[in-house]
């Protein structure tokens, strides 16, 4: 069976202020069924897990080191995340693919530590506008499935995120049809690798996901829930969108 859960990536917002959103969080995720993540920034996870201590809101960390510890100043570990009380980390996320050039063989690192420090790894992938238009979009899809996500995956300890980078931040979503396309392409990839545990693999998809198209998009197949950025720093409009995947 694969999990269903909505996963809300903040990037780089929130202050103190913020934990009012969690909070009101909460009772969304003791109400549902699917799981719900909220992923702050590093400076207020362990404030997130106080808050929402007690309830079934669970807590991440949108990165971490390959490394377990060491000499790398301004970077954090898969253990720190884990001993602030996070239970998943966001990695490959296009925007550090993008800005911090991290490639398929570190993301791939940083998964298999933080798996092995008993985090789940929400590991993303998704097309460029130029790769779509040049219909390399399962292509790429495969090489960086292939290439980030490591071979300790299991289905308890790993999660699939596909979200196409133009649809990130833009309000552009793709037809119900493209999404389907790479979510069937996904599950099947992980499927041939690791068996059937692999086919149990949660595949989400994020990009754009608002209160208003949440429904359609869960009604696909293969889609498992979603990893939401803007829509997610609202308690509002992000439990609406977790009520749509557990309707
Ligand atoms: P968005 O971001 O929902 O604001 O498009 C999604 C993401 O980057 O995870």
């Amino acid at each position: 069976m694969r999990k269903k859960l909505v996963a809300g990536n903040w990037k780089m917002n929130g202050l103190s202020s913020s934990l009012e959103e969690v909070m009101a969080m909460t009772t969304t995720a003791d109400r549902l069924d699917c799981d719900l993540v909220v992923i702050p920034p590093f400076t207020l996870i362990e404030r997130a897990c106080t808050a929402s201590k007690g309830s079934k809101l669970l807590i991440g960390g949108q990165n971490c080191h390959a490394q377990k510890s060491g000499a790398f100043t301004g970077d954090v570990s898969a253990d720190m995340l884990l001993d602030a009380g996070a239970k998943f980390v966001i990695l490959g996320h296009s925007e550090r693919r993008t800005e911090h050039g991290e490639t398929d063989a570190l993301v791939s690192a940083k998964a298999a530590t933080a798996i092995q420090s008993g985090l789940v790894a929400i590991i993303c992938v998704g097309e460029t506008q130029d790769e779509r238009d040049a219909n390399q979009t399962l292509a790429v899809i495969e090489r960086q499935l292939a290439g980030s996500v490591p071979d300790t995956a299991t289905s308890a300890n790993t999660v699939v995120a596909y979200e196409p980078v133009w649809a990130i931040g833009t309000g552009r979503v793709p037809t119900v049809a493209q999404i389907a396309e790479v979510h069937l392409a996904i599950h099947a990839a992980l499927k041939k690798r690791f068996g059937d545990d692999g086919g149990s693999v949660s595949v989400l998809y994020g990009g754009s996901v608002k209160p208003s198209n949440a429904q359609s998009i869960f009604a696909i197949e293969y889609v498992d829930g979603a990893l939401v950025g803007g829509a997610s720093l609202k308690a509002s409009d992000f439990s609406a969108i977790a009520e749509a995947l557990n309707a």
